[in-house]
């Protein structure tokens, strides 16, 4: 074990006791609440979650409440958080607690691992919080932390690597208050320790002991050298309003967001000339071509370059759901898609008026 690294242990805790954030789930104990704030924090910032966590728990107080949920109503309380895979194994991982368990959460590690969607960070960060038990949580923010301490240059995006971390902090994670352990580590990653060369070393408690602060590497850890390949995919969205509707569907309930809905596409960016084509296979003609549109939005592995157009239809058209304003609210609709949505709505209120 690297000394430097057992060393944080006691002014972290001490630094956290002054300098923690308020978060709303802060001193909160209860697995399911840790559970819910653990992953929507999963590729979401603190800020981004906070509303999403209060809507989460006002109508899906419990864990009882979660296995039983409609589902539409789920992807509506996930909507704009992305990753929707996410809320469904939540609510597997409810059903689970509720089928299995009785209704009350596992507290070892190994248990909570067999859950739907929780792999070891959450594992280690519901176990070490609610249950106080001794497991690290090691997330990006610990993994930056724990590389610039220890001054190693290993690459984190290795899954080699990221197991030494973990292991090197399992042997550093105290006996004692495990989760504010846990928690101090994503205060200080999130508020000092920040990514991008660009951290706050004159107020962080660790600047003594840390060896990227001594040899000047701050910039340079941690190291991560695969760079996930990401494909772009082009492809045209459809706006089609008909009489105070515009049309979506729902996807297939595989894969990219599955089960939510989208407005109609079709792959390609097509040209003005060629944007009618796939009207009429859809049994629709064109009244009125208003406005072109263009969007991108980037997921894990596949990037979108959207062309849009906004279209008044014709004809009866088939497969589509056809929402009002209303409907379109209360329907998921996922960020993708958020530029053309806010467009949809506007149309349809422009119809109304
Ligand atoms: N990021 C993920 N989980 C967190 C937590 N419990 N506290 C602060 N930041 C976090």
């Amino acid at each position: 074990m690297k000394e430097n690294l057992a060393a944080i242990v006691r002014p972290l805790l001490d630094w956290y006791n002054v300098n923690k954030r308020t978060l709303p789930w802060r001193g909160i104990r209860d697995p399911y609440k840790v559970l819910v704030s653990e992953i929507m924090l999963q590729q979401t910032r603190v800020a981004a979650v906070i509303p999403y966590y209060f809507r989460w728990m006002e109508e899906l107080p419990d864990v009882e409440a979660l296995a039983n949920a409609d589902e539409e109503r789920l992807m509506k309380l996930w909507q704009g958080l992305g990753y929707y895979n996410r809320a469904r194994n939540l609510q597997k991982a409810a059903r689970m607690v509720m089928e299995e368990y009785g209704g009350r959460f596992p507290e070892e590690y190994g248990e909570l691992l067999r859950l739907p969607g929780v792999g070891d960070y959450t594992a280690g960060a519901v176990a070490s919080i609610a249950f106080g038990r001794r497991v690290p949580a090691v997330d990006g923010n610990v993994l930056r932390v724990a590389a610039r301490v220890t001054g190693t240059d290993g690459d984190i995006l290795d899954p080699r690597v990221r197991r030494w971390f973990r292991d090197q902090m399992e042997a550093v994670t105290p006996e004692d208050r495990p989760g504010e352990f846990n928690q101090a580590l994503m205060d200080l990653g999130a508020t000092i320790c920040l990514p991008n060369g660009a951290p706050d070393c004159g107020r962080c408690p660790l600047s003594g002991l840390c060896e990227a602060n001594r040899q000047s590497l701050q910039d340079k850890l941690p190291v991560r050298r695969k760079k996930a390949a990401r494909r772009t995919e082009e492809l045209t969205v459809y706006l089609l309003v008909r009489q105070g509707r515009v049309a979506l569907r729902r996807r297939e309930n595989a894969g990219l967001l599955a089960g939510l809905w989208e407005f109609p596409h079709v792959p390609g960016a097509l040209t003005d000339e060629e944007a009618a084509k796939p009207l009429a296979g859809w049994g629709l003609t064109a009244r009125e071509w208003r406005k072109k549109l263009s969007a991108k939005h980037i997921f894990t592995h596949v990037e979108w370059r959207m062309t849009g157009y906004l279209l008044e239809a014709a004809g009866t058209g088939s497969g589509f759901t056809w929402a009002d304003r209303a409907e379109l609210e209360a329907l998921a609709v996922p960020s993708a898609f958020g530029k053309f949505l806010e467009e949809a709505r506007r149309a349809l209120e422009e119809e109304t008026r």
